[in-house]
């Protein structure tokens, strides 16, 4: 976090002054820190065979994307939306890989149309693949028994998931892949999401790896992504350097065995953009009950759903006084639900402490660049707002508000 004169800066301006200019809420991203984030992955996982394959659904803004992309990622898509979305971006085919769950036949024609390769999550979706492409490349993904992240409906590995087949289910793959002449070109895994511990990704990559010996013709092995951001400001941040180095020598270590060099992929989608997204919002209501004192802004859970989902935290700062004496306060959205508060865990509202808020004061929820536009809703009718774009001094729209036709009639 930059602050300057007790001002909140997003690159460096000061993002109260953002929403003068653009009115009230808006989601302002910082173009410097989703390079930085994506230098620091290069930097971290030096396998010669690295290819980054970034993950759409974490945010899907066409003019972020291509940052992304010039900074050499590849694309993690999960929906012909998302293959559009690259495309637009200016992904070529084979740079894109199509990983969904409960995939109908004609989204998986679509990503073979648009020579997209397809991930197989399960083994009926891989005999309908079959019949629709015989005698053509595709990859797999298993689930390794092992899963994490920051909360149960996050965790993508172990019994408990729906996602990949099974690690156990190697004859069965090979039994259909043999049926229909598929050539299994990488197996492939996804653990789970905010995962902050490099122990999980080891554990769930041996295992993967074992499954991966079963295969003579893989050309990448792909270890999806997971990892992870500090959102509290105590919390540490994931150790690249030391998973980087883990995954660098496990895997090398696996290809001397496998006979040749392969690619390694991996799929963030959170760690390059979290950080560099923040809601501005505008605090409309001040009130006190016998045990809170709230505050109520301009946004909800309609914009940003991760507090109510999940009872993420996400850091709050008084953008005009960043620094100042604190009061216990609840930060509540403008949504008609008792849930739909910036403050709170998973059983309820929790108390902050803030800096003094008054009327009309610009609130920043930090940290709201993944998942946070990508999963916000019409909800109680109401526009998703404009996303800007900061690049040092310089700022501008890079998605338009919805107006009322959109609102309305969806056009
Ligand atoms: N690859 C696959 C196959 C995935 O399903 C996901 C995320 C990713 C990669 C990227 O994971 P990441 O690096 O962002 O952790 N809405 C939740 C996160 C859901 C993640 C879903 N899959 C949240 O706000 O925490």
């Amino acid at each position: 976090m930059k602050a300057i004169n007790n001002r909140l800066l997003i690159g460096d301006i000061p993002a109260s002054d953002l929403v003068r200019k653009y009115g009230s809420p808006i989601y302002a991203y910082d173009e410097a820190i989703i390079r930085q984030r994506m230098r620091d992955l290069k930097q971290g996982i030096t396998y010669a065979k690295l290819m980054i394959y970034y993950a759409l659904k974490a945010n899907t803004n066409l003019h972020i994307l291509r940052i992304i992309r010039e900074e050499g990622a590849y694309a993690d898509v999960h929906s012909p939306g998302e293959i559009m979305a690259a495309e637009k971006a200016g992904w070529k085919p084979e740079q894109i890989m199509l990983t969904s769950a409960s995939v109908t036949n004609d989204e998986m024609r679509f990503a073979m149309d648009h020579g997209v390769l397809v991930n197989c999550d399960s083994l009926s979706q891989l005999e309908r693949y079959g019949k629709l492409n015989p005698d053509s490349r595709v990859c797999v993904r298993i689930n390794p028994d092992v899963g994490g992240g920051h909360h149960s409906h996050v965790i993508t590995g172990g019994p408990e998931s729906k996602f990949g087949i099974y690690h156990d289910k190697v004859p069965e793959i090979k039994e259909i892949a043999g049926k229909h002449r598929l050539k299994i070109v990488g197996v492939h895994q996804h653990i789970g999401s905010g995962i902050l511990e490099p122990e999980k990704f080891r554990l769930a990559m041996n295992v993967l790896l074992k499954t991966a010996r079963e295969f003579s013709d893989l050309e990448f092995v792909d270890f999806g992504g997971g990892l992870g951001v500090p959102y509290r400001p105590d919390q540490k941040a994931l150790d690249l350097k030391s998973l980087g180095r883990m995954m660098t020598e496990t895997f090398s270590s696996f290809c001397k065995e496998y006979g040749k060099e392969l690619y390694m992929h991996i799929e963030p989608g959170r760690f390059p953009v979290a950080e560099a997204g923040y809601l501005l919002c505008t605090v409309n209501t001040l009130k006190e009950t016998p045990t809170h004192k709230f505050v109520g802004v301009d946004t909800g859970f309609n914009h940003l759903i991760r507090p109510a989902m999940y009872g993420s935290y996400h850091q709050i700062v008084v953008t005009d006084r960043v620094d100042g004496e604190k009061s216990k306060i609840v930060v509540v959205g403008n949504i008609c639900e008792s849930g739909d508060a910036f403050t709170r865990d998973e059983h309820g509202l929790v108390d902050r402490e803030l800096p003094e808020i008054k009327e009309g004061d610009v609130l920043a929820i930090l940290n709201a660049g993944a998942y946070g536009f990508s999963m916000s809703s019409n909800y109680n009718t109401r526009p998703r707002p404009v996303e800007v774009l900061v690049k040092g001094s310089e700022s501008r729209i890079i998605r338009k508000k919805e107006d009322e036709e959109y609102l309305l009639y969806g056009y």
